[in-house]
Order: structure tokens, then sequence, then C-alpha cells
């Protein structure tokens, strides 16, 4: 019998990574179950990543929603307990760094059920970060370990972990990629007028440390409105609530809000923008991977490769935000640290073989 392999996802950047992994499961004939932790419910947050990426729908939702970290991910764990007993798979796949992620890995662990973490061995070291904690419990709570760099590598054998980890590349250069490739640059598909190429900065910001205190969120806003171009902010819902909640307006004179975007939306966005500006990891990526320059509002990253060659530039004061964003465009091509886009078959082998 084919192996069973369930993927637990359930916030945004987790339904990213899933598309090509559910796509190399199919080919491969692993029996490969969804469950959705319901971390993330908002049709835009959620749904329209399973519909535009062509992910089949999760077999099970928990429909955990929004709370604090610990009533969160401890209202996960008993649901994902009560599916793994039921389903009893040859591997439970985590990914990403979320709450979803580490609630997932210490239900599979506790009834002795395999677990295997991607994006394994990414680190920020810094302790503030809710992902930061998520993804090294995880790392050292799995069987398996799928990294997508070399530093990933690296970091994990500094950790001890080296017998149980793979290079196998990174999942979301195989979605860019592929993407990439069939869309259309620019706004036409997204019903928002389009500025046209090179016109506009594409922002997002949604970092805990830089939504949840009202000084620092109005600096990083009055930062973004005096840059001189235009600056679209796809608002994370998260960043709409903080502002909200402090009274600060997000929409201003050089900030155009808008909803958050589906993934092809973003993608044909970020290849027509003069460049982005984020604290969001998978965005730094995927500006880079596009051959877009980034400023990053975050003190460390764990994309380091993205520093290269001034692709991506940190700006964690809001004061520096107006250079870095404003610097030429780095003249040497990026390179290919995040693999050749085949990254979700290696997964996949992996755990067939591991
Ligand atoms: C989570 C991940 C983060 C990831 C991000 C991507 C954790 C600790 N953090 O952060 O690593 O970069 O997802 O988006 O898991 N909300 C809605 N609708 C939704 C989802 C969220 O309104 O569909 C609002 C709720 O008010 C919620 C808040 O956003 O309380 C935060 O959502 P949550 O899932 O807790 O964390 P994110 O900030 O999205």
């Amino acid at each position: 019998m084919n192996p069973k392999v369930i993927s637990v996802v359930g916030a945004r950047p987790q339904f990213v990574k899933l598309a090509p992994v559910a796509e190399a499961m199919a080919h491969s004939g692993v029996r490969h179950l969804i469950v959705h932790s319901g971390q993330h419910y908002d049709h835009t947050m959620s749904e329209s990543f399973f519909d535009d990426l062509a992910i089949p729908a999760p077999n099970i939702n928990l429909g955990i929603g929004s709370g604090s970290h610990g009533s969160q991910t401890g209202a996960m764990l008993p649901a994902l307990e009560d599916v793994f007993q039921a389903e009893r798979p040859d591997w439970v796949l985590v990914y990403g760094d979320t709450n979803t992620t580490l609630a997932a890995a210490l239900a599979a662990v506790k009834i002795h059920l395999p677990v295997a973490h991607l994006e394994a061995g990414l680190r920020s070291f810094n302790r503030r970060m809710p992902e930061e904690h998520n993804r090294v419990l995880t790392d050292h709570a799995a069987d398996l370990l799928l990294a997508p760099t070399e530093v990933a590598m690296d970091h994990l054998a500094h950790e001890g972990l080296a017998p149980i980890s793979r290079l196998v590349g990174d999942v979301m250069t195989d979605v860019c990629y592929r993407v990439a490739n069939s869309v259309r640059p620019g706004w036409r598909d997204s019903g928002l007028p389009d500025p046209g190429p090179d016109s506009y900065l594409l922002a997002t910001i949604h970092r805990p440390d830089n939504t949840d205190f009202p000084e620092r969120l109005e600096a990083i806003l009055a930062a973004l409105a005096g840059l001189p171009l235009p600056v679209r902010l796809a608002a994370h819902p998260r960043l709409r609530e903080w502002a909200e909640r402090f009274g600060i307006e997000l929409t201003r004179p050089g900030i155009e809000l808008i909803q958050p975007l589906a993934y092809p939306a973003m993608v044909a966005a970020v290849i027509d923008s003069a460049g982005v500006v984020t604290d969001s990891g998978g965005l730094q990526k995927e500006a880079y991977l596009l051959g877009r320059p980034c400023t990053t509002v975050r003190p460390e990253t764990e994309w380091v490769e993205t520093l290269q060659d001034g692709w991506n530039v940190l700006a964690n004061e809001p004061e520096g935000i107006g250079l870095a964003a404003t610097r030429a465009v780095p003249t040497t091509p990026p390179g290919q640290p995040y693999g050749d886009g085949h990254a979700a078959a290696k997964v996949v082998q992996a755990l067939l073989t591991a």
C-alpha cells in the first residue's frame, strides 16, 4: 500500500508551500490528506490560495480561528490528535513556523507518529518572534528535517540535527517560478487601476513587532508615505485591526490601501513594481526571485541569501526606510540559492526513502 501523508496547514504562507507539494504527492501516488487548522479563514487569506494555486480542498478543516498564542495553539492540539489517531498516517508533514506548525508537530510526536518539517533550519535568532519559538521547537521534535538552503542545513548541524536533515531546496521557489511564467505582469487582472511598470512600491506590514506598538506603527507608515513613489499597501487583517485600535489612519497621501493580494496578483504586482517594502519572509524571497529590490522592516532576516549584492536591505528603524527603498537597483543578477524550482519532488522523495 502507498504511504499515507497528512499535510497540516493553517496560515497563508503554508498554502503557498502546500501547492507544489500536493501536486508532487499526487504524481507519486502517495495517499495525501490535507488538514487545515482554520488559523486563517478570510477568503483572501485562505480559500483564494486553494482556488488560484489549484490545491485540492482540505479533507478536514478544524475551524480553530484566531486567538492568543496559547489558546490558538492549545485548541489545535486535541483536534489534531483526534484526526491523527483516526488516520494513523505514515508521516505528518508540517510547514514553516506558524502556531499551526508547532501544534501539529506536538500533537503527532505525543502519539508516536513520525513528523517531517518542511522549511526546517531557518533561524532569525530573535526570540521575540513567535515564529522563532515555533521553528526551533518543531525542528527539535521532528524526525525528518527538510531544509531549503545550505545555511539552514548549517543551523541544523550546529544544533546536532545533521543526521535527520536533508537539503531539498525551497518549495516556494517552485510555485513562484511557475506562477511568474503564467501571469501577466501588472494590475490588469486585479480590478485595480494599473499605475504602470516601475512607478510604485508594493508594501506589506504584519509582524507583531511592527503592528502592535502605536508609535512604531505610525513611524513606519509616515516613512512609507514620505517615499518619492506612491506605495500600494496590501493590508493583512492584523495591520487593520491594530491601526483601528490605536486610531491610526492607514490611508493617507502617498499610501493607497488595498486588500491582501491573491498569490498570482501579488507575483504580477511585484514584477511590475519599482521595489518592495515588507516585513514578510515570503515576500522578501519572492522579490529576490523576481529580481526586484526589497527593503525589509526588521532587524534581521532568516533568508540571508537575499542580502547578497543589496537585493534585500534591512531597515528596522523607520528613519532608514526612505534611504533603503530609494537605492539603485543592483546591477549583479540575483543568484539561485533557493533551488531550481523542483524542490517539491525532492520533498516527496525524502519522505518515501527516509
Ligand atoms: C501568522 C503567522 C506568521 C505568518 C502570518 C502570515 C503565527 C504565530 N504567525 O501571523 O508567521 O507570517 O500568519 O499571514 O502563527 N485575522 C483575520 N482573518 C484571518 C486571519 C487572521 O481577521 O483570516 C486577524 C485576526 O484578528 C487575528 C490576527 O489577524 O487575531 C492575527 O492572525 P494570526 O493567525 O494569529 O497571526 P498572523 O499575524 O496572521
